[in-house]
């Protein structure tokens, strides 16, 4: 890859800072002073150093974000703030995305990286990667609703019939005529979950996924706030 890439993704800047950065002559290529952004190097096996200090370069990068409502799962939007936005410049220059979307509306686990193959492990409809949402409703979710969803539902919209969904309800409040679920959905078609309650006349209320696969959201983090995957996250996402 292209030395001022390398350097960007290592957070030493955008492009344009890795520019002067090199002019300055402090950066070394196998002990050599580069100069020109241009340069390819392997990170595998060239030895590029700053100021003498060796580069720690990183392929990829995997973060867990509990993502709040109010911004929007892309990289870039004219209108909103994206979840990019939330990132440390260290974090954004190594130009992870999310995987997958959440609406603008819902909270909850969001998984940002820049490693394709992974992100389309994970997304692909042939895995069929579990995903676990917790929701409030207006109207009373019953077992009858249960064992609709268990045979999947057709989204009126669109006379799509979803996949298999395992829902749970946590709790139903008769005098306000509300509900509090947890659904398991294997797919994540556009507002699937808000969909799937339509198809049985209910409305949602508040979304947050919880879990992605065998990755559960950390609540230790506060909406907004992030981290990156611990190697055993990885390895089980990975597997999943
Ligand atoms: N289903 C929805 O309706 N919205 C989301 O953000 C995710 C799943």
């Amino acid at each position: 890859m292209r030395l001022d890439k390398l350097l960007a993704h290592s957070g030493l800047g955008t492009r344009k800072e890795v520019k002067k950065l090199l002019k300055k002559k402090i950066v070394e290529v196998n002990e050599l002073v580069v100069t020109d952004p241009k340069v390819h190097v392997d990170p595998e096996v060239d030895q590029v150093t700053v100021s003498g200090e060796t580069l720690d370069y990183q392929e990829f990068i995997y973060l867990m974000m509990n993502k709040p409502q109010g911004v929007i799962s892309a990289t870039e939007d004219n209108m909103h703030e994206t979840v990019i936005d939330l990132l440390e410049m260290q974090d954004s220059l190594q130009e992870p995305h999310p995987v997958g979307r959440l609406d603008i509306d819902t909270e909850g686990l969001l998984i940002l990286t820049n490693d394709g193959k992974l992100t389309h492990r994970l997304l692909s409809p042939k895995h069929h990667v579990d995903k676990l949402y917790f929701a409030e409703i207006d109207g009373i979710v019953t077992e009858e609703d249960q064992r609709a969803f268990e045979q999947g539902v057709t989204l009126d919209d669109d006379e799509y019939h979803t996949l298999p969904a395992k829902l749970e309800i946590v709790s139903v409040n008769e005098a306000d005529q509300t509900s509090v679920i947890k659904l398991v959905i294997q797919e994540g078609k556009f507002h699937q979950v808000k969909r799937m309650m339509q198809a049985v006349g209910k409305e949602v209320t508040y979304l947050k996924r919880l879990q992605m696969g065998p990755l559960k959201l950390d609540e230790q983090l506060e909406l907004g706030a992030y981290r990156e995957l611990t190697s055993e996250e990885l390895e089980m996402l990975r597997n999943a």
